[in-house]
């Protein structure tokens, strides 16, 4: 998927604003995440930490289940704003690979400079994706 540059960097800033928000007093990994639909609205998330470590959920997913949960579910990009341009998690690749390969995962630090960019197909080769459990 391609995006212009000043998309890349409308949704890294989305990204970085959202950070602010990020729940995690236990890692101190601030994450901020902004989805592009293919119908051009943006969702953000944060990740959030819990006491109980495994409740903690990513921001890609918070951002992920926010959009689903009002209708979307084609995706263009996200972008992931972390201290140090930190890549997605496998949960999170796999949670994005249910909506589509050609997914464009934007990464940016916290200087808001933008560090990489893959196609989700990329991150994840050979994915499990709901077709199989059809063919
Ligand atoms: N985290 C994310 O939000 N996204 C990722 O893809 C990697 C990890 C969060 C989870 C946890 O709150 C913190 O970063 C450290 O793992």
């Amino acid at each position: 998927m391609t995006l212009d540059i000043e998309m890349k960097e409308q949704l890294i800033q989305r990204g970085l604003l959202a950070r602010r928000w990020s729940y995690s007093p236990y890692s101190h990994y601030a994450v901020g995440a902004a989805l592009l639909t293919r119908s051009g609205k943006i969702y953000d998330g944060v990740n959030v930490e819990n006491a109980a470590f495994p409740s903690t959920i990513c921001a890609e997913r918070v951002a992920v289940f926010k959009a689903v949960s009002e209708g979307e579910r084609q995706f263009t990009a996200i972008a992931v704003v972390t201290e140090n341009g930190g890549s997605p998690c496998g949960g999170c690749r796999q949670v994005l690979a249910e909506f589509g390969l050609e997914t464009l995962v934007i990464l940016a630090n916290a200087d808001g400079k933008l560090t990489g960019e893959y196609a989700l197909r990329d991150l994840l080769p050979d994915a499990f994706t709901p077709d199989k459990l059809t063919g």
